[in-house]
C-alpha cells in the first residue's frame, strides 16, 4: 500500500504517528543557551496541533557555535532540566521530540535577524568565530575574528557534539539531527567554497567529509540503538559555477552516513555563500534533492523548503519523493497544519479533547 501523510513512520523503535515534522527553526530567544517558556509553549503548540515529529532549533554544541547571543545551547549540564519539562509536554501530546545540533562555524556571532543579522564584534557580546580555513564570510562591514581550526580544535569539535548528545539523550529527545546544512561549521568543511585545508579535514572529497563522519560516529555512539540520528545537509551549493558542493557529492555522502547508522538525511540547500543563485524558490523547490537521494541510496530522506499545504506535503510522500514533509514556515503560521492537514486529507484528526468542541464535525 502506498504511504500517504498521515502514514505511521517506523525509525528504529520510534513510532511517528503521521509523516510531517516542524523544521529546525531558530527562535533567538535564549540567555547563555537556556531555554525558556518561549520555547515550552512554540515547540509544545505545534505538538499539540499533530506534527508527528517536533525538532527543536539549531542548538549549540559550545557557546562559539552560537549564530547569536541568543541562541538555544546544550553545552552545559545545566541546560538539560528546562529542555526535559519540553520533551516531556511534546511526549505527552503523541510527537516526537527531536533535537538539531549544530556549530555555526564561520557564521557565528551576529544580532538576531530583527537586530540586523549584524557581525558582532567580541567587546560587544561577541566571540571569536571558528571555521575550517582563514576566509570569513563577506561581510559588507567588518566580519567577528576568525580562528582557523587546528586538529585539536577539530577533536574538541567532535567532543562537543558528543557530549551535546549525551545531554540530549538525558533530557529525553528521542531523535538528534546533525546539522550539517546551511552554511555552518560541518557544511563549511564539506565545501571546496569555505575548506582550503591542506590536511586530512581537506581536499578530497574523503578528506572535506572526514569531520561530518567523524562527528556522526560520535554522536550515533552515544545515541542508542533503538533511536535515531538525522543528519541536515545542503544537498548543493547553489555555485554551479565554481568548484562547490553538489547533488553527486550529497548521494555519495548519504551513503557513507547510511553506513554510519544514520536513519533519514534531511535535504536542504544552500547557505554557505552569498554568491548562490537559486533558480526558483516556488513550491518545493528542494524537494528534487531528496528525490535523487532516496531512488540512489536506501536512505530515508526528508524534504524541505517551500512546503506550504497538505495536498502538496501529501504528494511529495505519496509519489515516493520523501519519507517525511518537513513543514517549517507554515508551522510558524499554523501550529495546527498538521491536524488542519489530516481534516484535508479526509483522515482522522485527533484534537486534544479540550478543543473539541471547536472541531468542525465531519
Ligand atoms: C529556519 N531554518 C533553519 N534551519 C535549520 O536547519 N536550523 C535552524 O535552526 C533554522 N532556523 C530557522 C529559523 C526561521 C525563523 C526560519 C524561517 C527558517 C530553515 C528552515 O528549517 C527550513 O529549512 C526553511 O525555512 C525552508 O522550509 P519552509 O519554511 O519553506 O517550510
Amino acid at each position: 500500500m502506498t504511504d500517504t501523510l498521515v502514514t505511521p513512520l517506523s525509525l528504529r523503535d520510534t513510532e511517528v504517528r503521521n509523516r510531517i515534522m516542524v523544521s529546525p527553526m531558530c527562535q533567538y530567544s535564549s540567555t547563555d543557551g537556556f531555554a525558556e517558556d518561549w520555547h515550552l509553549v512554540h515547540l509544545g503548540s505545534r505538538a499539540v496541533g499533530g506534527a508527528g515529529i517536533v525538532m527543536s532549533e539549531a542548538t549549540a554544541v559550545s557557546p562559539e557555535g552560537r549564530i547569536s547571543p541568543n541562541d538555544l545551547g546544550i553545552w552545559s549540564d545545566d541546560h538539560v532540566e528546562k529542555l526535559q519539562q519540553i520533551t516531556s509536554f511534546v511526549s505527552s501530546m503523541g510527537s516526537v521530540p527531536a533535537i538539531q545540533l549544530a556549530h555555526a562555524g564561520r557564521k557565528a556571532s551576529k544580532s538576531r535577524p530583527w537586530e540586523g543579522s549584524e557581525p558582532v564584534a567580541p567587546e560587544d557580546g561577541g566571540w571569536t568565530t571558528v571555521a575550517p580555513s582563514d576566509v570569513p564570510w563577506p561581510y559588507e562591514g567588518e566580519a567577528p575574528p576568525l580562528r582557523k581550526l587546528s586538529t585539536d580544535g577539530i577533536e574538541g569539535v567532535v567532543d562537543d557534539f558528543r557530549a551535546a548528545a549525551e545531554r540530549a539523550l538525558d533530557a529525553g529527545f528521542e531523535i538528534a539531527e546533525v546539522h550539517a546544512a546551511h552554511g555552518y561549521l560541518l557544511h563549511e568543511f564539506l565545501s571546496p567554497i569555505t575548506n582550503h585545508r591542506d590536511d586530512e579535514y581537506g581536499g578530497s572529497f574523503e578528506n572535506r567529509t572526514r569531520l561530518l563522519r567523524e562527528v556522526t560516529q560520535a554522536v550515533r555512539e552515544v545515541w542508542p540503538d533503538d533511536k535515531p540520528v538525522f543528519v541536515r545537509i545542503s544537498a548543493t551549493d547553489w555555485l554551479d559555477d565554481r568548484e562547490s558542493w553538489d547533488i553527486e557529492q550529497s548521494v555519495r555522502l548519504a551513503a557513507d552516513l547510511d553506513d554510519l547508522g544514520v536513519d533519514l538525511v534531511d535535504v536542504s540547500a544552500g547557505g554557505i555563500h552569498p554568491d548562490q543563485r537559486i533558480p526558483n524558490t516556488g513550491p518545493g523547490y528542494q524537494v528534487p534533492f531528496a528525490e535523487v537521494i532516496r531512488e540512489e541510496t536506501d536512505m530515508m530522506v526528508g524534504a524541505v523548503g517551500g512546503i506550504r499545504t497538505a495536498r502538496h506535503a501529501d504528494e511529495v510522500v505519496s509519489n515516493g519523493r520523501a519519507d517525511l514533509a518537513i513543514v517549517g514556515r507554515e508551522h510558524l503560521r499554523d501550529p495546527y497544519f498538521a491536524l488542519h492537514a489530516a481534516e484535508e486529507l479526509d483522515a482522522d484528526a485527533e484534537w486534544p479533547p479540550q478543543y473539541q468542541r471547536a472541531v468542525p464535525r465531519r
